[in-house]
C-alpha cells in the first residue's frame, strides 16, 4: 500500500467495484509498534487477554473448528509491558483532539487501569461496561459478563455526541454507563474468537466520532470495525499481525455485501 498516511488513503471510493478491494486494503498485517503518525480522531481497540486464551478452550459453547488460527495471546509476565506499549501506539497515533476506547476483560484490567493512570500523556476520563452474553460452558457461574471499556483522550476537547441510531438510543437518556448488546454470531464462516458485535461498535462511533473522521485500530483481530467504519462513513485503518484476521474480515466484508444493498440498508439503520 502506497502512501500511507495520505488523506487519499482514507477516503473509500462509492464506486460498487472498487468497495471490496479498498475495505481489504485498509487492513495491513503488521505488529502495532509499527504504526506512527496516523493522526486519528479515535482509537477503538481490545487487547488479548492475558489468559492464555485461543478461542478454542473446551469450556466454549461453539466448534473449534470454525474458529481460526493464529490469534497471538499476550502472557501474563509480559502483560504489563504490552500494555504499556499499546499506550505508546495509541499516544502516537492520536491527533491532538483524539481520544480511545480500550476494552478489558476483567482479569486484567487492574493491570490496564494502573498503567493508564501511570502514563503522563493520556488522561482517564471513565469507564463505560458492555454487558454481554459471551458464555462459557460454566456449571458454577452465571453466563453473562461484562467487559470494562476504559476512555482516555489526549487532550482537553474530543468529539462526544449525544445520541446514536442503535436501540440504547431509542428511549430517554442514553445510558452509556452500561451497554447491553448481544454478540451478533454468524454460522457457517471461518470464526475470530472475540470478533465484537456490529451494533456496540456503531453506539461506540456514532457517539463518539464524526462522519470522516478516521478510526483507527491496531489489534483489529476480525475487522468488524472496518465494517461498521465503512457503514457509519467513517475513514479507517487496521491492523493484526494474524493473517487470518484478515481472511475472516474478506468472509465478512462478502457476508454485509452478499446482498448488494445490504450495505446501504445498514447505514439506513434497517438491520
Ligand atoms: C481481542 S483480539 C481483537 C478482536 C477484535 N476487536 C475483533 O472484533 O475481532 C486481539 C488481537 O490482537 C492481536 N495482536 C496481539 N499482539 C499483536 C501485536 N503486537 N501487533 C498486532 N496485533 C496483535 C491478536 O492477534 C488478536 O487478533
Amino acid at each position: 500500500m502506497k502512501n500511507l498516511g495520505s488523506a487519499e488513503l482514507f477516503t473509500i471510493p462509492k464506486e460498487e467495484n472498487n468497495i471490496k478491494r479498498n475495505l481489504l486494503d485498509r487492513y495491513i498485517i503488521k505488529d502495532m509498534n509499527e504504526w506512527d503518525n496516523l493522526n486519528a480522531d479515535l482509537i477503538i481497540t481490545d487487547p488479548p487477554f492475558g489468559i492464555e486464551f485461543s478461542g478454542k478452550n473446551g469450556n466454549y459453547n461453539r466448534n473449534a473448528e470454525n474458529v481460526v488460527d493464529g490469534y497471538i495471546e499476550w502472557r501474563v509476565e509480559e502483560y504489563d509491558n504490552k500494555i504499556n506499549q499499546l499506550l505508546n501506539v495509541i499516544h502516537k497515533n492520536l491527533n491532538s483532539n483524539g481520544q480511545a476506547l480500550i476494552f478489558s476483560g476483567w482479569n486484567n484490567s487492574h493491570i490496564i487501569h494502573r498503567n493508564i493512570k501511570e502514563f503522563r500523556d493520556l488522561i482517564l476520563r471513565g469507564k463505560l461496561y458492555w454487558v454481554y452474553n459471551f458464555a462459557p460452558v460454566c456449571r458454577k457461574k452465571p453466563s453473562h459478563n461484562v467487559y470494562e471499556i476504559y476512555w482516555v483522550t489526549k487532550g482537553e476537547s474530543w468529539t462526544y455526541n449525544k445520541r446514536c441510531s442503535t436501540h440504547h438510543c431509542e428511549n430517554g437518556e442514553p445510558n452509556l454507563c452500561t451497554l447491553i448488546f448481544k454478540r451478533d454470531y454468524k454460522i457457517n464462516m471461518p470464526k475470530y474468537p472475540t470478533r465484537l458485535p456490529f451494533d456496540l461498535l456503531r453506539c461506540l462511533l456514532e457517539h463518539f466520532s464524526n462522519e470522516n473522521g478516521l478510526i483507527f485500530d491496531p489489534l483489529a483481530g476480525s475487522g468488524m470495525l472496518g465494517i461498521v467504519g465503512y457503514v457509519t462513513n467513517r475513514n479507517f485503518i487496521l491492523g493484526d499481525l494474524n493473517e487470518n484476521g484478515k481472511l475472516v474480515y474478506e468472509h465478512l466484508i462478502d457476508f454485509y455485501m452478499k446482498n448488494t444493498s445490504l450495505f446501504e440498508e445498514l447505514k439506513l439503520g434497517f438491520w
